[in-house]
This record gives structure tokens, sequence and C-alpha cells, in this order.
């Protein structure tokens, strides 16, 4: 029997944005990332005898202009192991879209593991986070769970990511909060190309990530919740600093995000612990402690008559079942 590959999505403190080769998803900058255990994929590949591959997503079978991504990427799996099997590949998602999140990371996790698993490969973690990361860049931190590094690396072989503790004793929770009307978006491979390209920011971004991953991981070892806190706020509002000095600009932010990084403002000043990050799209993860988790969701729901609250924990890495 095949097993399915399970892969938990994951939320950047320090963000990813910005490739220096496309072809390869070699990113510009290390990034670090927490492991939810809401959020999940789960895949199954199975050997079929067919020159074409064939997805199933939530049950659904997908066509030309939605497997494209997919279809892409088992080629490159083929021609990276030098096999030719085709495979129907069944998949579900288990990251609701109600709970703003892309399912991208824990997608490409899932699928790597997932022809990892029925090729029988026998690849490290380390592998299956290069392998992972050919799909989508996020998706090499899904291998581990906790928090963990995306080391940049130079070149195929060097560009993974690293557990820095799976199984942390941190009294950290994320709140989703999802802004439920929202503007068409820009995906984030665009969003990020665009910084890179037009952004006067773009090098001193390169510069801050390389200081503000250091910092966040002496205060992750000291269990320094504010200092967590506080960079990974910062360091989602640098990357939003470079959409909006873009070439034309463009932005993430609905007025709600804003409203949102408000109301955070006015809990901390009460005395509750809560800080932003964003990802690319309007909705707002909040990041707080087991105790300030359900104040702060009360606060916002009392503010906010038209928005969607989902509570996150640390999740595992990958898991086959
Ligand atoms: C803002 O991993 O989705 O979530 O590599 O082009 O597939 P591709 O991009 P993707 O980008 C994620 C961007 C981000 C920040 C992050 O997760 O680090």
């Amino acid at each position: 029997m095949t097993r399915t590959a399970r892969a938990y999505t994951n939320i950047a403190l320090i963000k990813y944005w910005g490739k220096k080769d496309k072809q390869l998803k070699l990113p510009y900058t290390n990034s670090l990332s927490l492991t939810l255990d809401r959020f999940y994929t789960d895949t199954k590949a199975t050997i079929i005898d067919a020159d074409k591959d064939i997805v199933y997503l939530n049950k659904q079978l997908l066509d030309e202009t939605k497997n494209k991504r997919i279809i892409n990427y088992l080629q490159t799996i083929r021609d990276f192991y030098g096999f030719s099997d085709h495979f129907q590949i069944d998949s579900i998602n288990h990251v609701p879209t109600s709970a703003g999140f892309a399912s991208s990371a824990s997608g490409f996790a899932a699928l790597a593991a997932a022809i990892n698993e029925t090729k029988q490969l026998g690849l490290t973690r380390q592998e299956l986070s290069i392998l992972a990361r050919n799909g989508s860049g996020s998706a090499s931190r899904s291998i581990y769970g906790g928090f963990v590094e995306w080391q940049a690396g130079f070149d195929n072989a060097s560009s993974f990511a690293v557990p820095i503790d799976e199984n942390p004793q941190i009294d950290l929770s994320l709140l989703s909060v999802v802004i439920n009307k929202h503007s068409k978006k820009v995906s984030s491979t665009v969003g990020m190309e665009n910084s890179v390209k037009t952004s006067p920011f773009y090098p001193n971004w390169v510069t801050l990530v390389s200081s503000e991953i250091k910092e966040i991981k002496q205060a992750i070892a000291k269990k320094d919740l504010q200092k967590i806190g506080e960079i990974s706020e910062h360091n989602a509002m640098s990357m939003h600093a470079l959409t909006l000095s873009a070439n034309p600009s463009f932005t993430y932010f609905a007025p709600q995000t804003i409203k949102i990084m408000q109301l955070i403002q006015e809990l901390r000043q009460k005395g509750i612990f809560a800080y932003a990050t964003i990802d690319a799209g309007p909705n707002v993860k909040i990041i707080c402690t087991k105790e300030s988790i359900t104040k702060v969701q009360e606060y916002i729901e009392q503010q906010l008559s038209d928005v969607t609250c989902v509570v996150a924990n640390i999740g595992p890495g990958i898991q086959y079942i």
C-alpha cells in the first residue's frame, strides 16, 4: 500500500520575497517560519499506465489550465531522478480558503513527499526540502515542524530548509483574521519579481533580512516572545514596503488590513500581546500567546463585523499516513 503524505502549512516570520534564480527558485535571502497544526494537505501519488499525469484536487479532476504548474513540477521531478512514470495525483487540501492561507507551501511539500513514497526514492529530509522548493519556495520549509530556517544557498543542492526547533516549548499561537471581501490577487511569484526589479529599497531588504534572521534566532533560543513578535511585525511591514515602492506601485493591503493593524496597536497599548504578520494577501495573521489569543479575537470581532478568525498552534513536519 502506498502511503499518503501529509504536509502542514507554515507562516513566515522572516519572509522570503525575491528570487535570484527563477527556474530553481533560489531566494536572495534566508527566511524563517513556524509550521502550523491546523492547515494541511494530504497527497497520494499512484503510478498509471499513461503518457500524461492526471491531478485530482479535493476529488475534482483539474483541467489543463488548472493543473499546469503541478504537471510541470512532475516533469521536473522525472528529469531530476531520471524515470519516466506518470502519476495520478489525489490531493485533499485541508487548508480552507476561509482560513486565509495559501496552499502552495503544504501542497508542494506533500506532493514531493508523495512521489518520494511512491517511487521509494529514499530521500532524506534535506533532499525532500530541495525537491519541495522546486515546486514552491515556501514549501521547502513545510518539511519540518516548529521553527524552520530556509537557507538561501547558491545552487540546487545548497538551497534547503533546516529545523531550528521542531518542538518548541514556547507559548505562541496564531490568529488568522480573514477579510471576506477582497480584491484581485497579485500572486506571490509575480509580486516578488516586480519588487526585486523595481523597488529601490530591494538591496536594503537583503541587508535587513540577514540581521533580522540572526536576531530572531537569538530571541527563539531565549524564548523571548516580545522580541519574536516585534521582529516578525517589522519584517512583514518591510516586505510590504517593497510592494508600495515598486514601480508601478502595488499593495496587498485592503482597507480592513490597515484597520486590523490599528486594532493590534490598541491591543498592545492595553498590555495585550499581539503582533501582526501579513503575506501576499489582505488577511492579517496575529502572533499571540495562549493567554492573549481569546482577548485578541474578542476585540477584533467586536470592532469588525465582516471578518472570520481561525486559531492555529505550532505544528509538525511531513508525515506518512
Ligand atoms: C509572502 O512560496 O508562494 O508567503 O516560490 O513563487 O511559489 P513561489 O512563492 P511562494 O511565496 C511565499 C511568499 C510569502 C512569504 C513566505 O512564505 O516566506
